[in-house]
């Protein structure tokens, strides 16, 4: 049973901002120093002991502070999360760990906080630019404590779409998205091009291979300003699987699906 702190969203977006940049002053400090590099599955994959110990310091504090909570991180934890029920956490400690490894910058802290399976709060930190985007059900998307204004429909004539160039070879249909758009933008940290299309930067963000973490910080920011997200095929996103990803602009979406699927 849930009590009454462990159920105010208010006090608990605080404190999960927080930790958020406090993970973040952890990460830079890393940054100075050696850290430990494997790979995973390919050589796409990469995870650092940095993630790991980002995803041990979240599950410490929410443990601790609300022992009710569950925490889903792409480090291991998620093992233990067969469902949605009761609040949830989903956690990618770093979100472009290839960019936080290669680049040292365009790295993300993403949570998104569920309540039986729906979206209540929604964050992604973009560390090295010290951008936080927040999201509370009900109240609208935040930047750095600025509100984001709800997106108005735009066209994908006039649209900055976002995917990874890799996905062109596997379907060439995205070939069209480009000719009918006014041009493609690969960043390689899909909670930090989630919180693009939830801020307007870009207009919508493809992906063929995203796991819950990837994107619950993302879907939650994107409900508060009226963005659309679905799989490839136009179907609701669930969050205890991988799947396809489209994250638009609402009038950009309806333009997309048009494009790659038909009239439907
Ligand atoms: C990856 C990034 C990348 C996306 C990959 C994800 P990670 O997450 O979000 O942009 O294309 O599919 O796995 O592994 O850096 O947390
Ligand atoms: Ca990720
Ligand atoms: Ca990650």
């Amino acid at each position: 049973m849930l009590n009454s702190q462990e159920l105010n969203f208010e006090q608990i977006k605080g404190q999960a901002e927080e930790w958020t940049r406090e993970a973040g002053q952890y990460i830079k400090k890393m940054m100075e120093s050696s850290f430990s590099i494997s790979t995973k599955a390919h050589q796409h994959d990469l995870v650092t002991d940095v993630d790991k110990n980002v995803e041990k310091f979240f599950l410490d504090k929410v443990a601790e502070t609300y022992p009710t909570h569950r925490l889903m991180g792409e480090e291991g934890s998620f093992e233990l999360i067969n469902d949605l029920e009761g609040i949830v956490w989903i956690l990618d400690p770093i979100d472009g760990t290839v960019n936080f490894v290669h680049q040292e910058s365009n790295f993300a802290i993403s949570i998104g906080i569920y309540l039986e399976g729906e979206p209540i709060i929604g964050i992604v930190f973009d560390v090295m630019g010290d951008e936080l985007f927040s999201s509370i059900k009900g109240q609208g998307a935040m930047v750095n404590g600025q509100r984001l204004p709800k997106l108005a429909r735009n066209s994908l004539n006039e649209a900055i779409l976002s995917f990874n160039a890799g996905w062109m070879l596997k379907d060439r249909r995205l070939e069209k998205l480009v000719e009918s758009s006014r041009g493609v933008r690969s960043y390689g940290v899909a909670a930090l091009e989630m919180a693009y299309v939830a801020c307007g930067r870009l207009d919508a963000y493809i992906s063929f291979n995203l796991a819950p973490w990837d994107i619950a910080g993302g879907f939650a920011l994107l409900q508060e300003v009226g963005g659309t997200a679905t799989n490839y095929n136009g179907d609701p996103l669930n969050f205890l699987e991988k799947d396809t990803l489209i994250a638009a602009n609402p009038g950009v979406y309806d333009e997309v699906i048009e494009v790659i699927h038909g009239e439907k």
